[in-house]
This record gives structure tokens, sequence and C-alpha cells, in this order.
């Protein structure tokens, strides 16, 4: 079988991530690999065997022909290395958010659509197994009714190693995460009602949010996250007759009338590797190969939805 070949931009932590599950699909294909420091680059490409470090993102391109491109960048790159990205006209995976801002990430989109290109982005949480299988379940006995998503993040832990862009757009940089399990579980959004504040001078926009959404598909939501208590993610979904918990977000259980509770085993992939990012790979290189982007991967236009939402609800 002919292998898909693939480019990687930045040699950071999770770039390891995506290498090790790249190094055990064996129709996936590291071809080359470039970074800001070229000598991470190069230590990457060692401990991978990617077979060529490239200086630049062009070089990486004219040299080696890759059928897509990752990119993994810092946070606040994104935007304009997924812009350059963009110019080859193959397609690209980008981490998660692709952009810092909304309206960068409605350029990216249109972008995309202006020059045809396939997207996905790295929201590796809607490939959990247990998330496809509670779904299931929910369907199997009727109608999603309701969903929460608790998002709180640790601020007080992490913000001293943030620089200001990243720390005051934080919503966006991270957060996106759990706000996009709204869109995964819930669909389209129809209404978004939220109070937010912030107790820390540090953010301009919130740190406190308490969110209300109801869905075009009938069903409503609440969104919580208060960035200074100690909380976790997790999220859950009310059915009929059944509720299907996320808590954490890594571990699944179903709820039955009864009160009894029974786990939803993850599938190996999610233990053996970071959880999602198997599939997550396996549906870019699908991409690549068909053309067409496949439930539950999202696309830039899909991301540029979660990115709004984000902004409704700080
Ligand atoms: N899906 C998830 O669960 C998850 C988890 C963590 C992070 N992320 C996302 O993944 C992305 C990377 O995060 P990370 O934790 O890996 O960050 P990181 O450790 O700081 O690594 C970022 C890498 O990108 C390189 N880089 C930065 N700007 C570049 C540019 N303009 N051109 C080429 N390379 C550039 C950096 O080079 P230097 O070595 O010179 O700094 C570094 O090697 C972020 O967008 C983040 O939001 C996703």
């Amino acid at each position: 079988m002919k292998k898909i070949k693939i480019g990687v931009i930045g040699a950071g932590a999770i770039s390891k991530f995506h290498l090790e599950v790249a190094k055990a699909i064996e129709w996936i294909e590291i071809i080359a690999i470039t970074s800001r420091t070229l000598s991470k680059a190069e230590e990457l490409a060692k401990e991978f065997n990617i077979p060529h470090v490239s200086e630049s993102l062009e070089s990486l391109v004219s040299d080696h022909h890759p059928d897509g491109l990752m990119v993994l960048v810092s946070v606040n790159q994104m935007y304009n290395v997924a812009r350059q990205a963009m110019e080859f006209g193959i397609p690209v995976f980008l981490e998660k958010p692709p952009a810092m801002l909304p309206d960068q990430a409605k350029e990216l989109e249109e972008l995309a659509q202006s020059k045809s290109i396939l997207t996905q982005v790295g929201f590796n949480r809607r490939f959990y197994s247990i998330y496809k299988k509670g779904l299931d379940i929910i369907k199997k006995h009727g109608e999603l009714r309701g969903l929460t998503v608790q998002g709180h993040e640790r601020m007080w832990r992490i913000e001293k190693s943030l620089d200001d862009e990243t720390r005051e757009n934080w919503i966006f940089a991270n957060s996106t995460h759990t706000i996009d399990l709204l869109n995964l579980f819930g669909g389209k959004t129809k209404t978004v009602n939220s109070l937010s504040k912030s107790v820390s001078p540090k953010f301009s926009s919130a740190d406190q949010i308490a969110g209300l959404v109801e869905f075009e598909s009938g069903a409503i939501g609440q969104y919580s996250a208060f960035w200074y208590s100690p909380g976790g993610w997790s999220a859950t979904l009310y059915g009929d007759g059944v509720t299907v918990e996320f808590k954490p977000l890594e571990k699944g259980f179903v709820i039955d009338q009864n009160f009894e509770t029974t786990e939803i085993v993850a599938d190996p992939i999610d233990t053996q590797f970071k959880a999602g990012f198997y599939r997550q790979l396996e549906a870019f290189g699908n991409l690549i190969k068909s053309g067409e982007s496949q439930w539950p991967a999202a696309d830039i236009h899909e991301a540029l939805r979660t990115m709004k939402l984000a902004d409704q609800l700080r």
C-alpha cells in the first residue's frame, strides 16, 4: 500500500504524542520535520526515524512533496504558520486552537475555502472511544435531552508560565477543548446565554463562566468554568432513562434508572497512546486519501464554531 507522506512543523511537547501514533500506523509516514529551533527537530527525527529535517516549511514542501502537513507549533504562532502552510494547497492538520482569536480562525476558514484546502483541527477529545460508545447508548434509549460540561481551568498553577497574550486568550488557547464538547455532543447551538466575570485583575474577560445553551436539536445544556477553583473537566449526557457521565473526561460511566453504574471501557488505543490521538491521525490520513472529512473530526469550519461559542460564553 502506498504510504501517506506527512510533513511536521513544530518539535515541542505535543509533537511527540503525534509522532508516537504515526509510528504505529503503518500506512502513514512522517517524511520530514521542521521547527523554529532546528536542533529540537533533529532530536525528534533521530528518536522517531524521520528521514529528513528541513530548514524551513518551504524547503520541506519543495524537497519532500508531502501529501499533507501537520502544524504543531506554539499556540501564539498557530495563525501565522497555518496561513503559510495553507499556501501550498495540500491538506493541513492544525493543532487546537487553529488561531488565538476567532477573527483569525475566520480568516483561516476563508483561506481554506477560497483555496479548497482540506483541513482538520486537533480537538483530539472528539476521538475518545468512550464518547462514541456513550453517545450510542444515549441514542439506543431515545434522544439526548441535555448535557453539562464543566471546564474548570487550573489557572493558579499555570498563569506564571503563560505569556500575556496566551493568558488573556486562555479561553481560546485551552478552554476550547471543553467548549468543543458542547458542539460535539449537542450539535449546532440555537441560543447561548452566559453570566461571566473575572475575579483576577489579570483577565479583562472572564475567568468565571456560567453558560446556558439551547441546541438546534432541542437539547439544552450548561457550561461552567471557574478557573481558580479545583474542579477538573467533566461532561454529562442526559438521555431518556439513562445518564452517561465522563468524569474525568477520560473515564465513562452509564447510570441506569436503578442508579446502577457501569463503566464504559475505552479501546486499548486510547490508553496505549494519548487518548484520541490514534484515531485522530487515522482520520487525517483518511481525509488526505478520500478528500472527505468524517465525524467526529473537526475541520476549520467546525473549529470556528467552537471558537465563536467560546466568545459567546466569555
Ligand atoms: N491536543 C492537545 O491535547 C494539546 C495539548 C498541548 C498542546 N496542544 C497544542 O499544540 C500546540 C503546540 O503545543 P506544545 O505544548 O507542543 O508547545 P511547545 O512545547 O512550546 O512546542 C511548540 C513547538 O513549535 C515550534 N515553533 C514555534 N513557532 C514556530 C514557527 N513559527 N515555526 C516553526 N516552529 C515553531 C517551537 O519551537 P521552539 O523550540 O523554538 O520553541 C516548538 O518546537 C499548541 O497549539 C497547543 O495549543 C494541544
